[in-house]
């Protein structure tokens, strides 16, 4: 079937973070949130219908996770991306964050140190932080409109005795980069040679834009997949965010006794009734809609680039390989953090996700949601260019 991603709706009245939080917390009835990573899209039809047959159904008990469930994930790993997995590998958690605070009480103790790849998905700090453990920063490289990683300075802070982890973000929130399978193998054996275990968080592993192609960490080598744990989650590729499922791969038996025991501790070993369904419908027949959503998102960043190069040439694209998340420079508008997140939120009234908040790096930046409409999209752009026109017009004032 065609999908009509041009189509609007409404999410008003849904509890939906991204719109019925907008106002309170930008302070502002009319702001367009293009923030936090969902989708103002209708998740896959036969996705739809399997929850609307689930909810007829009317009984709503404990539930637990099919062997078709599994072998529905098992198998999209395998037909998306070239990774043969076993069921006994896969523990499931309510969203990938929680596996990554599960991870860490599970590899770690208080005090020791975690390396995150900034700037970065700003909740990878929060959860180290709120885990008692230190951030160790190892940024990424920024040259020629690229990021990159910095394997020297990785070999140096991977060499101190507390350093235990690293998460890495594959494909990277918000640099958009979707790593070569060199890229992480040079990674992968650094962090091997010095046995600091790799979470590999690969929640957009399925938003990867043409002529790009994911790797996942543990496919690389046996060795990688006996060193590293594996997050997944349906939420971005299908709009699931809020049924709350992940799939944590881990196939190193010891590292899963100890995550599981954590997920024990926690009695989070059973799953939300309409998580388990949306997942495996999504996993089973969900390809279609997926491939369609690709085409459409190609076409709003061809169209963002197009608008951004044409009518506001303060600001750069960085290119994205992956994700619906377009990450720009905005530092030739010549505001510091705080009135550049005043300029979109006050002037332009548009909501991204500042850049500072990404952490070291970040400053200076912004991320814009994709996934939307493309006319929204147009939307939230225009509102950026009348500000700029505006703000111009202004110091062109002062200045006379
Ligand atoms: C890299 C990354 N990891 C994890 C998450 C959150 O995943 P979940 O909602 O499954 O906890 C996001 C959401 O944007 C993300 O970008």
């Amino acid at each position: 079937m065609k999908y009509n991603f041009d189509e609007v709706i409404s999410r008003y009245n849904t509890d939906s973070v991204k719109w019925d939080h907008a106002e309170k917390l930008f302070g502002d009835k009319d702001i367009l949130p293009m923030w936090i990573a969902d989708m103002d899209f209708v998740s896959p039809k036969p996705v739809v219908e399997a929850l609307k047959e689930r909810a007829e159904h009317g009984v709503f008990g404990y539930t637990s996770r099919s062997n078709d469930y599994f072998q529905a994930f098992i198998d999209w790993v395998q037909r998306r991306h070239k990774w043969d997995i076993q069921k006994r590998w896969i523990r499931c958690t309510p969203g990938i964050m929680p596996a990554l605070s599960i991870a860490i009480q599970s590899f770690t103790n208080e005090g020791d140190k975690v390396i995150i790849q900034t700037p970065v998905y700003t909740p990878f700090m929060e959860v180290i932080e709120k885990n008692n453990r230190d951030i160790v920063l190892n940024p990424l490289k920024y040259e020629n409109e690229r990021y990159g990683m910095d394997y020297e300075n990785l070999e140096e802070v991977a060499r101190d005795e507390d350093v235990k982890m690293i998460i890495l973000c594959n494909p990277h929130n918000p640099a958009g980069r979707v790593w070569s399978k060199e890229e992480l193998t040079r990674l992968g054996e650094i962090c091997l040679k010095n046995n600091v275990l790799v979470i590999s968080d690969e929640a957009h592993f399925d938003i990867v834009y043409k002529g790009h192609t994911h790797t996942p960490f543990a496919s690389i080598s046996e060795e990688f997949s006996d060193h590293s744990i594996t997050c997944t989650a349906p939420s971005k590729t299908f709009n699931l965010a809020g049924v709350q499922m992940a799939n944590i791969i881990i196939p190193n038996k010891e590292l899963r006794d100890s995550f599981t025991k954590i997920i024990d501790i926690m009695y989070l070993g059973l799953s939300n009734t309409f998580g388990v369904t949306a997942a495996e419908n999504a996993y089973k027949y969900g390809e279609e809609w997926l491939d369609q959503f690709l085409d459409y998102l190609e076409g709003n960043l061809t169209f963002l680039t197009t608008f951004i190069e044409t009518n506001l040439k303060e600001i750069k694209v960085i290119p994205p390989e992956g994700t619906y998340l377009a990450w720009l420079d905005c530092r030739a508008l010549g505001l510091d953090a705080k009135e550049l997140e005043d300029f979109f939120r006050k002037n332009a009234k548009v909501a991204f996700d500042e850049g500072y908040t990404f952490g070291l790096g970040g400053e200076g930046f912004t991320r814009v949601n994709m996934a939307c409409p493309r006319h929204v999209l147009e939307d939230g752009l225009r509102r950026v260019e009348r500000a700029v026109k505006e703000n111009l017009a202004k110091n062109a004032e002062e200045v006379r």
